[in-house]
């Protein structure tokens, strides 16, 4: 990999912090049943609570009980709202005046004093200057740039699911999987073919952790190691630009760190959350055979089978914000400078919103769920997350007849993202 000069350092979406948290209700290699556990002694920073059995009962509950609900502080952590229900997610989403992303968008950072990327990264700039800077980023992902790198997807998704079949047994998650994404990203951004098994290395780490105690200081040296390496190359393309994002960029009016940030945060942003609702597809379908049959015979479309398998993943549990002001959010106020996270895996699940939302559905119809965010921080990847998606069901459903589990799937750990990193599953 090429390193080189100074880079910016990570606190940032780069805070440490995904596992942060007391132990809900059960010691050390127990699963908390989440059906019973007391809602006052929840803890929805604990990384473990998503590991607990009945995840979807909790969710509910906390829509029916308690739809706002205060996460108390503990020990040096501080306290933080939480929303569960479909109508106040969106609520809070629309009020871009008094919520901001500024001082952090998830726990990570909220928790722990805030980003260091804020007002240098998209995802944490709000006003004109994110307008601004999500203009440019759109000219970036130009229909050019994302014609290539689309066709590049499906190219690649048809092979390593044609060599998946040909094997049988796999681990979808290692095998397949988590070679999609990374090399959708690393193509918009022209990264060479040498240097991406590391930076998916790298971006395994800073999210989640495949084990339970993940070693802060590696993920900390995950981020800055990512940081040092488009420090690299923004320069690089800064004295000789091609056709792609990293050069848009760094020919732009953006100053030196917020082309590092922003190329980083593109990683961050797309591979994990690809990965996990790729993986959490395929484990859908070994876990739903109708639903599969019903997808393999041509009975539901492509495109709606990725928008329910969106809403069923939805891999970033949540997103959070900072109230600017004292904001009512359902029937409850939450006061000025409280943090506050939003659910999108509680509120695509509401049945407020959805019919029969506990049923995997492959044809539902509407389907609006949040997985990607609403409003002016809407997921600015979220055609190549789709885009991807479906070529993969495309894929499968032409390859491959039938898929079933074999053995336990693994979750990642976080409280962040949710999904599987290792799923065995046999396609014949
Ligand atoms: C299934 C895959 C994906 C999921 C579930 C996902 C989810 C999200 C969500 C929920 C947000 C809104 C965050 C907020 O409101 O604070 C977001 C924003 C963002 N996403 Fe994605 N994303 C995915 C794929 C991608 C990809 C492939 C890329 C890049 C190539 C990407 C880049 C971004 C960026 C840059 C933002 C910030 C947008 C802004 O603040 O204006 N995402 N994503």
């Amino acid at each position: 990999m090429t390193d080189h000069r100074t880079a910016p350092t990570a606190t940032a979406a780069t805070g440490p912090a995904t596992t942060t948290g007391t132990a809900t209700a059960a010691g050390p290699g127990d699963t908390v049943d989440l059906r019973t556990v007391d809602l006052d002694t929840l803890d929805l920073a604990d990384s473990a609570t998503f590991h607990g059995t009945g995840l979807a009962t909790l969710w509910r509950r906390l829509r029916d009980e308690r739809p706002v609900r205060l996460q108390p502080a503990s020990g040096e952590r501080p306290a933080f709202w939480a929303v569960t229900r479909y109508a106040d997610a969106l609520a809070v989403y629309r009020d871009h005046e008094r919520f901001t992303t500024e001082q952090g968008n998830m726990l990570a950072t909220l928790l722990n004093g805030g980003d260091t990327a804020s007002r240098k990264m998209l995802a944490v700039t709000d006003g004109a200057k994110h307008r601004e800077m999500r203009q440019l980023m759109i000219k970036a992902f130009s229909p050019r740039v994302l014609g290539k790198v689309t066709e590049r997807i499906a190219t690649r998704i048809h092979r390593l699911i044609g060599q998946a079949r040909e094997r049988g047994e796999i681990d979808y998650a290692r095998d397949v999987a988590d070679s999609i994404p990374i090399h959708t990203i690393c193509d918009l951004l022209d990264i060479p073919e040498a240097d991406r098994a590391e930076l998916l290395d790298l971006s395994k780490a800073v999210l989640s952790s495949d084990t339970a105690s993940p070693d802060q200081t590696e993920m900390v040296t995950a981020r800055n190691e990512m940081l040092l390496y488009f420090t690299g190359l923004a320069a690089e393309r800064r004295a000789r630009p091609g056709d792609d994002v990293v050069s848009t960029l760094a020919t732009s009016f953006l100053g030196h760190e917020e082309v590092v940030y922003n190329c980083y945060s593109l990683i961050i942003g797309g591979d994990e959350s690809s990965r996990l609702s790729s993986t959490g597809a395929i484990h859908a379908f070994a876990t739903h055979p109708q639903q599969w049959r019903a997808l393999k015979e041509g009975l539901v479309t492509a495109d709606s089978a990725v928008e329910e398998i969106l809403r069923w993943t939805s891999p970033a549990m949540h997103f959070g914000r900072r109230a600017l002001a004292d904001v009512v959010v359902g029937a409850t106020l939450i006061p000025a400078g409280s943090a506050v996270t939003v659910w999108n895996a509680a509120a695509n699940h509401d049945e407020r919103a959805f019919h029969e939302p506990e049923r995997f559905d492959l044809a539902r119809t509407p389907n609006k769920h949040l997985t990607f965010g609403y409003g002016t921080h809407f997921c600015l990847g979220s055609f190549l997350g789709r885009a991807q998606l479906k070529a993969m069901v495309e894929s499968v459903r032409e390859t491959v007849d039938t898929i079933e589990p074999r053995g336990e799937p693994q979750q990642v750990h976080s409280n962040f993202m949710y999904g599987y990193c290792r799923l065995p599953v046999a396609f014949g």
